[in-house]
């Protein structure tokens, strides 16, 4: 609520795009998550509406029939005022259950639902910035802190040692204070990797840029062959939100419009898988698999342990990382966090962009889905990103987090570092 307080009452309803959603629609949506809860688990408890349930369902075929995605925006009912009424109820009644759960027959799965509710509210805090870009950009009159300045130059690529290493969450070897993690993250497995070499930064705006005027978005070999049909389709000639103004490229965010080469130095974003492996091509390099991100991410070579993050142990805070509590609204210049960097000097791994992986997003072996339909149909055609963003709650991260979008999208913070066989 927090997040949607700048808006008027005409931004809650409108729906830009297809992949968007009106942000009245995510405010009721994550309530009515909570209320399948109540459904199942409150005894005697009545539906609040027949309607909120066929409004609010986002994908569920077994939670019933739903509005299909890209009408959300097509309706003014219900209005934001019931909304938040319905928040409200569904917030009472999950406060009564959690205060109430001696008498709950099966309070164990309560609570781990709340949890799971939770995760998937944050997920749409997340979504909701992403969405709010798309409707009002740097209209929405939002209180930014001032960006960081850049402690030290990061350059250059970090060589990592390969071989047979652990991937996935496990929180006896990776211990931290992170005690969910998603059933696509698990079971913790061993897979064999080469040695590697990854980017020690996030690509930035100032190298994205000169790949965009050495004609890369114009010349066809360094592209996917879905990727330049993309292209060409879309007349993409930069990534999402950049705009050319009297022959410069400029960027436009949450502050403003600013020259693409006044921002040179902050990690690219709102890129496409398409776009960020052109440019990856163009460069000699590749980008990294799922696997050598998070060994990267947080394995100590000299301790030869693997740890919760890069810096450690430790929970991320604003020190360490650029997440939402931050309330940058932004990426962050590339060096502003050396705090946060892994034992080979890698930067900004967690938080400023979601970094792209060249893996698909597929169960790991031995994998078991922990609620229908929330990951465990999404296994095919999309592609795997790491790390989290400047809109990714603190809580809510972790170097094992798998997050995952189809090749073509770049509405989200998405951004990528590069690899290279050593
Ligand atoms: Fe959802």
């Amino acid at each position: 609520m927090q997040i949607v307080a700048p808006l008027e009452i005409e931004d809650y309803v409108i729906q830009t795009a297809d992949f968007m959603s009106p942000p009245r629609w995510h405010i009721g949506h994550t309530s009515w998550f909570f209320e399948t809860v109540l459904q199942a688990y409150k005894p005697g408890y009545r539906v609040y509406s027949e309607d909120f349930l066929f409004y609010f369902n986002s994908y569920y075929e077994g939670f019933g029939v739903r509005i299909e995605r890209p009408k959300r925006g097509t309706k003014s009912r219900p209005t934001v005022k019931e909304t938040i009424a319905y928040r409200n109820h569904i917030d009472e009644q999950i406060l009564s259950i959690l205060h109430s759960l001696e008498s709950v027959p099966q309070a164990e799965t309560v609570l781990s639902l709340v949890r799971l509710g939770l995760e998937h509210e944050m997920q749409h805090q997340e979504l909701l910035v992403y969405d709010i870009k798309h409707l009002l950009c740097d209209q929405f009159a939002v209180p930014q802190t001032p960006l960081p300045k850049p402690a030290q130059k990061v350059e250059g690529m970090a060589e990592i040692e390969g071989g047979l290493i652990w991937l996935g969450y496990d929180s006896a070897q990776a211990p931290g204070s992170r005690p969910f993690a998603f059933d696509n993250e698990k079971p913790a497995h061993q897979v064999f990797i080469q040695n590697f070499a990854i980017d020690k930064a996030p690509v930035s705006n100032g190298e994205f840029l000169e790949f965009i005027n050495d004609g890369g978005y114009q010349n066809f070999r360094w592209w996917f062959s879905e990727g330049w049909e993309t292209v060409t389709g879309e007349h993409w000639r930069a990534p999402l939100y950049w705009e050319q103004h009297d022959g410069e490229w400029m960027i436009r965010d949450f502050s403003g419009l600013h020259s693409a080469a006044s921002r040179k130095d902050e990690p690219v974003s709102h890129v496409s898988y398409f776009e960020a492996s052109a440019f990856a091509k163009w460069a000699g390099k590749r980008l990294p698999t799922e696997p050598e991100w998070e060994h990267a991410a947080c394995y100590d070579g000299a301790r030869k342990v693997k740890q919760a993050f890069p810096w450690g142990d430790t929970d991320p805070d604003g020190r360490k990382t650029n997440l939402f509590e931050n309330g940058y609204w932004s990426v962050s210049p590339i060096g502003a966090f050396p705090e946060g960097a892994n034992p080979y000097g890698c930067q900004q791994m967690i938080g400023d962009v979601w970094e792209w992986t060249t893996s698909d997003y597929v169960p790991y072996p031995g994998f078991k889905s922990e609620f229908d339909e929330y990951n465990d149909k999404w296994f095919v055609n999309q592609k795997v990103l790491r790390g989290g963003s400047f809109a990714t709650p603190q809580l809510h991260i972790r170097s094992t987090y798998r997050n995952f979008f189809h090749a073509h999208e770049r509405w989200m913070v998405s951004g990528f570092r590069c690899a290279k066989d050593s």
